[in-house]
Parts: C-alpha cells; sequence; structure tokens
C-alpha cells in the first residue's frame, strides 16, 4: 500500500527535479481565502467571459477568440491587487473544499447537493516568488489548475490572466507576460451558484495547482500523443507525436529526440537501459506556433499493460528531450508514461484487452473523497481504488464528470479500466444553473483539453460523452452527439466513443452514432420490469458492443435489516414492509431495494447472464457520496453505494466480490445475528458466497442444504426462526467443501477496538483510523450507536470523522461523533514539516477506550 503510494507521489516529481531545464512547483501551500455569500466585487462570468474565452484558444478548432480591448473587468477590485491586506483571510492549503466543514443544512442547499455550504464567491490570494534568473532567462511561465470549482478567473499582480467555468477541467494560463522578478501576487475568484449541480459539486480551489518554468521553445501543455497501433508479443510499433511550442519572438530550429525506458513502480522512475529510440526530427518552429512532429519506433518484445488481476498493468516512460543550435544542453525534457496495449470492442465477446476478454466489472462513482468532500487527496482516491480492487472491480466510470488527473496515474498503476467521463448535461438543463449554460461556447475546449490530457493512460478505454442527456432521443441530440463524437475522433481516433443512455431507444440518431451502445438501467428492465432491452439494441446495431454504463442503483445503509423481506429477488423500496425506514431514513441491507428505475444485483446478474454478448456493467455505485440521498431528500449522502461513505463494507461488495472474484472461497452472512426483540420470529438469512452449494445451521441445527440455481446468486432461506446463538453456513463447490462462515449473537458493549491502515504517515498521505464497538469477546456490537470521542496527540491532526450513515448531520470536521452500526472512522494527517510519534485515542462513556500509535517522519 505504501509502496505504491510512494510511487504515486514520486512520479510527480521527476518534473520538479532540478536536473531537468523544465520546472514544475506545487502552488498548494500558503494560500488566503476568503468566501461571500453574496456577490463581493459586482464580478460574474458575463463580464468576464470575453476576456475569459481566449483561454480555451488552443482547444478550438475554429478562429481563434480574441480579448476586446480596454480595461479588463476586475482590475478596480481591491482583491486582485498587491496592496490589498489579506491578512484577516483564512490560511488555507490546497486542495481546499470551502463547503465540506460545513454546516449542513445549509441555506438554499437540498440533499441533491449534499446540503453544504458550496454556494458563493471565493477568493483566494497568495504570492508566487519568481527568480530574477527565470525572467533573465526568458521563462515561459504557466499557471497549470486542475480543477478549481467554478468559474475561476485569475488575476496576476492585478492583471486579468484569463480562466475556466468549467469546474472539473484541468486547465492552463500563461502568465510570463504578466510575471516579475520577486514576489508576484496571484487572485484567483471562484463563483458556484445555487442549483448547479445533481450532486455535491465541492467548492473553491479543490485540486492541484502547479507553476511552470520552462524555456519559450519548450513541448506544448499535454505536447505528447503515444498510441500502439500494432502489438504483438514480439513487438509493438510506437507512433509518437510531439508539438513544440515557441513562444520567442524569432523562430527557432529545434532537434526532438524521444527515448523509451521501462518504468519502475517502486522508484516512479524510468529504470534500465533504453528500450527504443524514436529517429531524431529537426524542425524549425515559427515565432508564436506551434508545431508538431511525427515519429515511430518498434519495442520489441513489450511488456505489455493489461488490466489486473489476469493481466499485469505494465508501463513505460518516453523522454522527450529538446535541443537547439547544436548546444549540448537540452532547452526542455518532458516525461509521457503510457503502456503499450491493444483495446477492441468486439460485439459478442466484449473487451478485448492484448485479445483477452476483460469483463467489466465496473463501478461508477463521483468525485467527493466521502467526509473529506471535493479536496482532492491522493491516498483517499488510491484507497477508495484498492477496496473496489479487492472486491474483484476491473474497471471504474469517472460519473460525470473529468476526474483529477492523479486517479488515471493509480488506476494506470492498479491495472483499473477506466471509462472516462466528461458531461452530464448538453444544451438542456438538468439544474437550473448547470454546464448547459456554457455549453454552446465551451463543448468543443472542454472535450478536446479532456481528451488531450488523458488520451496517453493506458488505463482509459473509452470517452463517455455524456450521461443520460435530457435530448438523448432527439434529432437535435443526434446532432450533437455526432459533433461530440467527431471532436473526440479528432483528437484520439484510438478509443470509441460513448454516451450513457436511461432512455434513448435503438432507433434514436444517438444509438446510431455512439461506437458503443451505454445503456443506463434499460438493458436489464427499469425496476421490477424483466423486459429489457439489451436484445433490441443487440438486433439493431449486431455489430457494436453494448454494456451496462450504469447499473442496479440498489440502496441500503450498512448494518440495517428491515423486516419482513421480499420474498422477489428485486423490489422497490417504500416504507418499513417495503425495506425503508422513512423516520430512521434508512433503507434495509437485504440488498433487493432500489428507486423505481434500480434493480437489485441478483436481477442485473441475471440480465446479463441471458444477454452474453453484453460486456459487462458499470454499477451504480462502487462508494457512496455526498448528495443525491435517495430516497431520503432530507439526508445528505447517497445510499447507493456498495461501499460506504466512510470506508465500511456493506453485505453487497461479497455478493459482488462471489460473482467478481469466483475462484476466492467466500462466504458471508447476513443479517447479523443479535435480535433479542425478535425470538421466535421469521428472520430470513441470506449468504453471498462464490459455492455452489450452503448448508445453514442454528445452533447447530440444519435448515436445509440449497443448490444454487442457474440466474441464483446468492442462497436464501427465507424461514430461519431467530433463536440467540450460533448462525453457520458451510458452503461447497463440486461437492467439496469451500467456505465456511459464523455470525454469533454478540453480547453488551464493553469496549472500543481501534485499527488504522497504516502506522506511517507523512505529507499529504493520511491514516484511517476505524473503531469498533465490540463485546467481550471482541465482536462487534450490531446495533451500538455509542458516540465516540476522537483525540490527538502529537503532530497530527483529526481532519473529519464519519461513520457511514447518510442521515447524520454532524459536520465533518467534529471529533465527536455516533458509531454507525458498531463502527466509526476517523482521518487523521500529519502536520507538515513535523516528525515524531502521534497517539489517535477514541474514548466513550461506560466503555473501554482504545488507542493506536502512529509515526511521521
Ligand atoms: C519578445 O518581444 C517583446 C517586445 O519586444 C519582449 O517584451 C519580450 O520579452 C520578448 N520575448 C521573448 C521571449 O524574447
Ligand atoms: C501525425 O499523427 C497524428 C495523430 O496520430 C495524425 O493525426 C497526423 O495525421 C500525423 N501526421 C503526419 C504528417 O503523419
Ligand atoms: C426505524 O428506525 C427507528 C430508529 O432507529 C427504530 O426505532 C425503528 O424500530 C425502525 N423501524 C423499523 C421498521 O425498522
Ligand atoms: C416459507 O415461507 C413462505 C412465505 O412465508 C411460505 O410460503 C413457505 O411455505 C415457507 N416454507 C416452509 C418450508 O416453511
Ligand atoms: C480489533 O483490532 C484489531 C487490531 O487492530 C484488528 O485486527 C481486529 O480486526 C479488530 N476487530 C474488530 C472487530 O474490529
Amino acid at each position: 500500500m505504501l509502496r505504491l503510494l510512494q510511487l504515486v507521489r514520486s512520479c510527480w516529481m521527476v518534473a520538479a527535479a532540478p536536473a531537468t531545464p523544465r520546472e514544475r512547483v506545487s502552488l498548494n501551500a500558503g494560500w488566503r481565502f476568503s468566501r461571500f455569500t453574496s456577490n463581493p466585487d459586482s464580478l460574474s462570468y458575463d463580464k468576464l467571459k470575453q476576456w475569459v474565452l481566449p483561454s480555451a484558444n488552443d482547444f478550438i478548432s475554429g478562429t481563434k477568440r480574441q480579448p476586446p480591448s480596454g480595461t479588463p473587468p476586475g482590475t478596480d477590485v481591491s482583491y486582485v491587487k498587491d496592496s490589498f491586506d489579506d491578512s484577516a483571510w483564512e490560511q488555507v492549503n490546497l486542495p481546499h473544499d470551502w463547503a465540506v466543514k460545513g454546516p449542513f443544512n445549509a441555506p438554499g442547499i437540498g440533499g441533491g447537493m449534499g446540503r453544504l455550504p458550496s454556494n458563493g464567491v471565493g477568493w483566494y490570494r497568495r504570492k508566487v516568488t519568481v527568480a530574477s534568473s527565470d525572467i533573465e532567462a526568458g521563462k515561459s511561465i504557466f499557471l497549470d489548475i486542475d480543477g478549481a470549482m467554478s468559474y475561476a478567473a485569475v488575476w496576476l499582480n492585478g492583471n486579468l490572466v484569463g480562466g475556466w467555468p468549467y469546474g472539473y477541467n484541468s486547465f492552463r494560463l500563461d502568465l510570463t507576460q504578466y510575471a516579475k522578478s520577486g514576489d508576484n501576487t496571484l487572485a484567483i475568484r471562484v463563483d458556484n451558484a445555487l442549483d448547479s449541480s445533481r450532486w455535491y459539486p465541492g467548492a473553491g480551489l479543490y485540486r492541484n495547482i502547479w507553476l511552470v518554468k520552462v524555456d519559450p521553445t519548450h513541448v506544448g501543455q499535454y505536447g505528447t500523443y503515444i498510441t500502439t497501433p500494432s502489438v504483438s508479443a514480439q513487438s509493438a510499433t510506437v507512433d509518437l507525436v510531439v508539438e513544440v511550442e515557441n513562444k520567442r519572438n524569432g523562430s527557432r530550429k529545434v532537434d526532438v529526440v524521444t527515448e523509451i525506458f521501462a518504468y519502475d513502480p517502486a522508484s516512479g522512475k524510468a529504470t534500465g537501459n533504453v528500450v527504443a529510440t524514436f529517429p531524431k526530427s529537426t524542425i524549425t518552429v515559427a515565432a508564436g506556433t506551434k508545431l508538431s512532429v511525427n515519429s515511430s519506433t518498434t519495442v520489441l518484445n513489450p511488456q505489455l499493460w493489461g488490466p489486473a488481476p489476469s493481466q499485469k498493468p505494465n508501463l513505460y516512460i518516453a523522454v522527450t528531450t529538446l535541443s537547439s543550435d547544436g548546444a549540448s544542453a537540452a532547452i526542455d525534457v518532458y516525461e509521457t508514461r503510457f503502456g503499450i496495449r491493444t483495446v477492441v470492442y468486439d460485439a459478442t465477446k466484449g473487451v478485448l484487452v492484448n485479445g483477452q476478454r476483460s469483463y467489466i466489472q465496473g463501478t461508477c462513482n463521483h468525485h467527493d473523497l466521502g467526509s473529506l468532500g471535493a479536496a482532492f487527496n491522493v491516498r483517499a482516491a488510491e484507497r477508495q481504488l484498492q477496496m473496489l480492487q479487492e472486491m474483484g472491480s476491473n474497471a471504474i466510470r469517472t460519473s460525470h464528470n473529468p476526474p483529477a488527473p492523479e486517479i488515471l496515474d493509480i488506476a494506470d498503476h492498479l491495472g483499473m479500466l477506466v471509462l472516462d467521463e466528461i458531461f452530464d448535461c448538453w444544451n438542456t438543463q438538468k439544474t437550473k444553473n448547470d454546464y448547459h449554460l456554457i455549453f454552446p461556447d465551451w463543448h468543443e475546449p472542454d472535450l478536446r483539453s479532456f481528451i488531450r490530457r488523458d488520451r496517453n493512460h493506458p488505463s482509459v478505454i473509452a470517452w463517455s460523452v455524456g450521461n443520460e442527456i435530457g435530448e438523448q432521443s432527439s434529432a437535435a441530440g443526434g446532432a450533437t452527439t455526432k459533433e461530440l463524437r467527431d471532436i473526440a475522433r479528432s483528437e484520439d481516433p484510438t478509443r470509441g466513443v460513448t454516451v450513457a443512455m436511461n432512455s434513448a431507444g435503438p432507433n434514436t440518431q444517438m444509438a446510431s452514432v455512439v461506437d458503443i451502445i451505454g445503456l443506463n438501467y434499460q438493458g436489464e428492465g427499469l425496476g421490477t420490469s424483466t423486459s429489457g432491452s439489451f436484445s433490441s439494441f443487440r438486433s439493431k446495431f449486431p455489430n457494436k458492443m453494448i454494456w451496462s454504463s450504469e447499473s442496479s442503483s440498489v440502496l441500503s445503509t450498512r448494518g440495517t435489516y428491515i423486516f419482513p423481506v421480499t420474498s422477489g429477488n428485486s423490489a422497490t423500496v417504500g416504507g418499513a414492509s417495503a425495506g425503508g425506514n422513512n423516520s430512521a431514513l434508512q433503507v434495509s441491507s437485504y440488498e433487493l431495494y432500489a428507486p423505481s428505475w434500480g434493480s437489485s444485483p441478483d436481477k442485473v446478474f441475471t440480465a446479463q447472464d441471458k444477454n452474453s454478448y453484453v460486456a459487462g456493467e458499470y454499477v451504480w455505485t462502487g462508494w457512496d457520496y455526498i448528495g443525491e440521498p435517495t430516497p431520503y431528500d432530507s439526508a445528505r449522502s447517497s445510499y447507493f453505494g456498495i461501499i460506504d461513505m466512510a470506508g465500511f463494507k456493506k453485505d453487497r461488495f461479497y455478493l459482488y466480490q462471489s460473482r467478481w472474484r469466483p475462484d476466492l472461497p467466500s462466504a458471508h452472512i447476513l443479517p447479523h445475528w443479535t435480535w433479542p426483540d425478535r425470538v421466535g420470529q421469521v428472520t430470513p438469512v441470506h449468504v453471498f458466497s462464490s459455492a455452489s452449494e450452503a448448508e445453514l445451521f442454528v445452533n447447530d441445527k440444519s435448515q436445509g442444504r440449497l443448490k444454487r440455481g442457474q440466474y441464483e446468486y446468492r442462497f436464501r432461506w427465507d424461514n430461519v426462526t431467530y433463536q440467540p446463538g450460533d448462525l453457520k453456513v458451510v458452503t461447497y463447490k463440486n461437492g467439496v467443501e469451500w467456505a465456511t462462515s459464523t455470525t454469533r449473537t454478540v453480547g453488551d458493549a464493553t469496549k472500543l477496538n481501534i485499527t488504522s491502515d497504516t502506522t506511517i504517515i507523512s505529507g499529504d498521505t493520511l491514516a484511517f483510523v476505524s473503531v469498533a464497538v465490540v463485546d467481550k469477546n471482541g465482536d462487534i456490537v450490531p446495533r451500538a450507536s455509542n458516540s465516540v470521542t476522537f483525540k490527538i496527540d502529537g503532530p497530527g491532526t483529526i481532519v473529519s470523522t464519519d461513520n457511514g450513515n447518510p442521515a447524520d448531520m454532524t459536520a465533518f470536521p467534529s471529533t465527536t461523533r455516533k458509531v454507525f452500526s458498531g463502527l466509526v472512522l476517523a482521518i487523521v494527517r500529519a502536520n507538515a514539516g513535523a516528525s515524531g510519534e502521534i497517539t489517535v485515542s477514541a474514548s466513550a462513556d461506560g466503555l473501554t477506550g482504545a488507542q493506536v500509535m502512529l509515526q511521521t517522519s
């Protein structure tokens, strides 16, 4: 775990190493911040727009946009000026999400957006020091923002530089003309409307920000593009495009040399000898222009990239060196990590990576990281993907927006496939202030920059240009699909384009235009309907691959069981007789209850297996997320996750694991077996297992041995009478004992039990510290709801706490939180620059407390 983390981090360090003439410096530290709930400066996107539009000029194919003449807006706003005294503003480091600390029930923000105060105008300011040597050398100085929520506008030393409205996209601004030697004042304004999203968007400078200093003649932004058009075990053709940008006043003759090395996951660096070299190109780049050069080389005996666990995620690094005028010193060195692999979308066999079938065992995930909010953190994101992988998942869909760029690094490293998605709406709104307002001006540059950023990642297997688009069935929607598809193809002809369609039928133009048919829910059939649309799409498009771009949407809260339990294999959630607790805002964890459009995992599996040409599914969702608390709008976070927001596994985790890891012996029993109020009552027992037969025992008395029939994915004994004691399952595969499991009736809570996922933290890494309320035998007390207080000693900070309860309105930073179904989590960070021992302790009234020691260096 730790090793992986280091490699993710060190690979960013490569570009910042002083040995290269290119410097990439983090600007995350030392900001001053202020949020205003009413407009403090009379600026708005409408006023700034004409000056912001030209920031997208590298990503539009038509006439470049020119800023108007005259003084740009904001020049007279005090916050942009060096003279402004910001000492009263809050000190923050990035990534920063101003809304996540709460409190909940923010005015004007409903459950959909997570009830947190994400609206308003935020101003961020900091000093940026530029060495006089950089100014004298005429270096180009760029600001790279991985994501700013939203409508960012940037001033340097009082000058409006540009901006980017779409909060999820990454963008670059050229600071060179306004930068000076010594201290520079950087001021960034972001602006979030109410009703701007269907889920929690986060707020502010919530991803990493970088300063890039490089020779004015350099590899351009996203300036390399690597493809592997032919791959065999013996050799691979690697095609490379390098785009050289020349910001000098005169033309420049440049030698472009690129060498390929193996990538070493342990060090995050190139390793060993040169594996292959691209032929040297010499080009003359005119002043103020860009020029691309193509070349091709062959890698012998390539180590292919492929999804784990059946294949290995091997990576390479291409190191591009620019030199000029015969000088030996490089003027730029630029590294591109890539993988050698092929992807084929086969209408019958599904996704083939390097010729091997990779059945999509995927999940959809939103961008937030639970109680950390939208503020990006590599370790938190890595933890999310690692737990999904443990479940047997091999794919994620970045629903419904560009992810933090590091997510794709992690997916490359872990060997997970990515359906990279950009938009949730086009011209038709879903909420009043969503992206439809800027779609006409921004869809082209957003799509081009997104693809250029992400197209070298071997993990990315397809582009999704939309989710459940309002105009999906209309001719206008079809025309937009074609436009977006053609833009995507022009940026990357190697990958297919899809749209996630929840209602567009086989006869729509949208369906005929996309390369891959992506079906949300309709494939398996909405709700309890079993007449899904797979076969009608299949007969209309026999040569197109079909997958469930979104499936299931089943709802549950961890550890909650509500009786009676439906006898069907999928049901629509309702009140107590239909899996819901409308007063506690909880949904039963028998994993059978879904909203009107959704289906149990079992029903989805059945539909997938009956239509074996379907390439797999992306389940809604892998992790719970802030906002969209269907079916209880007054809650604050979702019920869809297979894993709850704190990172505790719901029962469903084991249902997917039993299907996706059939070779892993497993037997997971539900519900828990501590029901003092149910003695003598029928209490259904379900078991998720990769076995083919199972026998259940209550206090050693058999409840019957069951054989799993075709289209059955769980063992269920629905007539078990509850008696306290031991509930035991013994499972068999091919007649041989496979896995067993026992759940005991537990006694009174006596103590807290603490566990940390790591004992060493530093820098941006985190420790995820879990506390369980246990009885004298150490068994979790399943319905415990004690209030736990966390305390920290030493150079660390408790960033947030959570318990996975979507209805818990205690603000995330609170160090006191109720246990939910026996468990509670604290997220701990080491203080910057400190070293030593950190003790995290947990206490609760009437129980023996617990503590864990962490080390930071
Ligand atoms: C280009 O010329 C302008 C105007 O003479 C000057 O200010 C600028 O520093 C020059 N840029 C470079 C990179 O030489
Ligand atoms: C260079 O490669 C790009 C991307 O593959 C392609 O679009 C372009 O046509 C190539 N140019 C030349 C001159 O081969
Ligand atoms: C709903 O939740 C409340 C509070 O936890 C509980 O008292 C009640 O028994 C629950 N109702 C059902 C039907 O489970
Ligand atoms: C189990 O319960 C169902 C529904 O309550 C009932 O129809 C069935 O007869 C019961 N089966 C046995 C073996 O008791
Ligand atoms: C209790 O803590 C120990 C040590 O961290 C851990 O191995 C064990 O799984 C924990 N038990 C429970 C029930 O959480």
